[in-house]
Order: C-alpha cells, then sequence, then structure tokens
C-alpha cells in the first residue's frame, strides 16, 4: 500500500490523500489487489524468476493488460525484477535515480517488495511515494520524477508499455531535495 514521505520527514498514509496529491501532478494511483493464488506466491517470494516465472506471473494478471490496452492503448507487458544478486544493480539504478521524464508514460503495477518514486511538485517542491504489492501507478509522459530502492533489496513489478523507445530517460538536471 503506498505511503508518501515528504522532505520535512512527515508520512502520509491516507490513501485517498495520496491519491488526490498525485492527481494534481496527473498521476493515478489505484490499489489493484497483487494475485493471490498459492502458485503466485510462490513465484513472488522467490528472489529471482526464469523467463517462464515471469510469463506465469503476467498471465496471472493478464486481465489488467486487457483492461489497459482496450481503455489506455498500451501494446505491450513485461516484468521487471530487481533483486541484491543483480550483478550489475548499482549501475542499473543509477540511470534513473536523477530526476528524469520519458516520452512515454511510465506505467507500473507492483506484485511484491518496495521501491521509491520521487516527483516534482508544481512549487518546487518534492516528495517520495513508496509503491509496494498492490499499487498501479501511471506517471505520464513529460512528468518530472525519479526512482530509486532505497533500503528496499527487492521489487517485482508488471511494465505497460504504449512505445518501448519512449522509454528512454531524458534528465531535466534538476537538483533534489534531501531525504532522512
Ligand atoms: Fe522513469
Amino acid at each position: 500500500m503506498a505511503r508518501i514521505i515528504t522532505s520535512e520527514g512527515k508520512d502520509v498514509t491516507d490513501f485517498a490523500t495520496i491519491r488526490n496529491r498525485l492527481a494534481r501532478l496527473g498521476i493515478t494511483l489505484n490499489a489493484w489487489s497483487a494475485p493471490a493464488g498459492a502458485r503466485a506466491q510462490e513465484l513472488l517470494a522467490k528472489q529471482s524468476l526464469a523467463d517462464a516465472e515471469k510469463e506465469e506471473l503476467l498471465g496471472s494478471v493478464e486481465q489488467r493488460f486487457e483492461q489497459l490496452k482496450r481503455e489506455k492503448g498500451y501494446q505491450t507487458r513485461d516484468m521487471i525484477v530487481i533483486h541484491e544478486g543483480i550483478p550489475n544493480l548499482k549501475e542499473m539504478l543509477a540511470k534513473f535515480e536523477k530526476i528524469h521524464y520519458h516520452t512515454d508514460d511510465e506505467v507500473r503495477y507492483i506484485l511484491a517488495g518496495r521501491g521509491y518514486f520521487g516527483f516534482v511538485e508544481p512549487d518546487g517542491g518534492q516528495f517520495l511515494l513508496e509503491v509496494s504489492a498492490g499499487d498501479y501507478i501511471n506517471v505520464p509522459a513529460n512528468t518530472e520524477h525519479w526512482f530509486e530502492m532505497r533500503d528496499s533489496k527487492r521489487i517485482k513489478a508488471v511494465r505497460y508499455f504504449i512505445d518501448t523507445s519512449g522509454w528512454t530517460p531524458v534528465y531535466t538536471e534538476r537538483s533534489m531535495a534531501a531525504f532522512a
């Protein structure tokens, strides 16, 4: 369940409040329960997943993709699995830890683990959004943000794309607020 962490160190946990604050930036947050079946749970608990296992999990949430295709025009989906055993993890994460935007929407449906998006408000203020299992988030194209793992070691999420070439980060060079 999503949580906002402000640069003053305050936590916001009320879902409706979080949703409204994100909506002001054009960002959609939905609570979509993660797959609960025994096999899905077994896969979600693993550190890493083989391609066939990723497909199996994607299959268990395929109705979400069908809905997004119909309603939002998304074309493809895949599964990103981040864990402490990835050899070039630091380099991989470094690309997204600076403020950037994309020319495609950044859409994530978190199935397990935890990660942190950072957002910039119209007055220049910044906050972190912790996302975890059951959070669906759509960060529209051209919205400044970043992503980091902080103290989290693992996350498993479905990514939805209209155009995968639009997913390259464009850095804005804005400096980031400090978070405790
Ligand atoms: Fe991004």
